[in-house]
């Protein structure tokens, strides 16, 4: 079957084609799936890789996610908080290896005040050609404003599950209950953010009708940017405890391994055409030989080369064995490369916005100057 039938597969958007294709596992079937993942990714994105260089600023965390490692009940976790001084020198090394972007990611930390990101980011913004993108967790709405005033461009915020039961079963609210996630990504986009979320594939309770829901939240949200890895048991969290999850039929729980991964990306890519796809750490740390470039030639075009010195990152373990957690800077660096240039793809250049944001700008621009 031609790329042009796989796609013509999954019209009409229904759940059914998409849940076939999830529960597919013929080898020739998969292959034409990853094949036509792989044109789409060349047609509108194009085949440069881009670079994004994470900082992961401070593993506080004052939730009670029950799949994270950085919830606030794991006292046994050290905690760190980077500060600006720091924060500022990996972000000038990003800039110094030809990254365009760096995401600053913390856990759900209130002693990241409004003020400090804000100058931090005026910081980053005023002295380095850099585009800034946020992963802060659920902050106000008046924090997602100033940061955006300050020239934040991006901000990611998983939406984890479009399930609302599993949803609230494993993210219990703080206090009483503000809008969804869902609401919170629409209210970002309203600031003029350009907007990331994604899925963990493979929670417990997690069906193949739950992830093709979660597949078609991906495309009615119109993302920017999807990021969707593996689900990996923290043994210090309520997941590691078979009595606490959601049980579904055998035959209806999605698996959290590698192949679910790749055909997530895939149709990811299939139904979201010009977002920006990273192939995620977890996927690294499932295939630690292989993960990252199989993500990339079945969708992906984006990797997040890690900037945390390692005497922080070894403890920022949202789940544990992950990859790269003892590596430097520059190691991941040489790795990363050395890795996309095996697959022949360039490294992208420039801050490598999503053409859908491109779109949608350029459309709101044409709309000022007609005004
Ligand atoms: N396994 C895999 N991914 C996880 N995340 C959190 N905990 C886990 C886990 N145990 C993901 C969530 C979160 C992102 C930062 O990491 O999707 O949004
Ligand atoms: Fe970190 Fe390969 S990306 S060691």
């Amino acid at each position: 079957m031609p790329s042009a039938a796989v796609l013509q597969s999954l019209e009409p958007l229904k759940r059914e084609a998409l849940t076939a294709w999830l529960r597919e596992e013929r080898p020739a079937r998969l292959e034409q799936l990853w094949q036509a993942a792989d044109e789409v990714r060349q047609a509108h994105v194009g085949g440069e890789v881009h670079l994004r260089g994470l900082i992961e600023i401070s593993n506080y965390c004052i939730r009670l996610c029950a799949y994270c490692g950085l919830r606030a009940p794991n006292t046994e976790l050290k905690r760190y908080r980077m500060t600006e001084e720091e924060i500022l020198a990996c972000a000038r090394q990003a800039h110094a290896l030809g990254y365009g972007t760096v995401v600053l990611q913390s856990g759900e930390d209130p002693l990241l005040s409004r003020e400090m990101i804000a100058r931090l980011v005026r910081r980053i913004k005023d002295s380095l050609p850099l585009a800034v993108t946020l992963s802060l967790g659920e902050r106000s709405p008046e924090d997602w404003a100033t940061w955006r005033q300050a020239g934040a461009d991006r901000y990611l915020l998983r939406f984890e599950t479009s399930n609302p039961h599993l949803f609230r079963k494993y993210h219990p609210p703080k206090g009483e209950q503000r809008e969804t996630r869902i609401e919170m990504l629409r209210q970002l986009r309203a600031l003029g953010y350009e907007v990331g979320s994604g899925v963990m594939i493979g929670i417990p309770g997690q069906t193949y009708d739950d992830l093709a829901d979660d597949l078609l939240m991906f495309r009615e949200l119109d993302l920017d940017m999807i990021g969707v890895g593996p689900f990996i048991v923290h043994p210090r969290t309520p997941l590691a405890d078979p009595g606490f999850r959601v049980l579904v039929p055998d035959g209806d729980q999605v698996p959290a391994n590698e192949l679910m991964t790749y055909k997530t990306v895939a149709l990811t890519r299939l139904l979201c055409p010009r977002a920006n796809i990273p192939s995620t750490t977890a996927l690294a740390t499932l295939n630690r030989e292989r993960g990252r470039e199989l993500g990339l030639v079945r969708g992906a075009n984006i990797v997040m080369p890690n900037l945390t010195p390692p005497r922080y990152r070894v403890y920022y373990e949202i789940y544990p064995n992950k990859a790269c957690i003892q590596e430097s800077a520059e190691a991941c660096h040489v790795c990363l490369r050395s890795r996309i240039e095996s697959l022949g793809r360039p490294i992208g250049r420039g801050p490598g916005e999503s053409p859908n944001y491109r779109a949608r700008r350029g459309e709101a621009d044409g709309l000022d100057a007609a005004m």
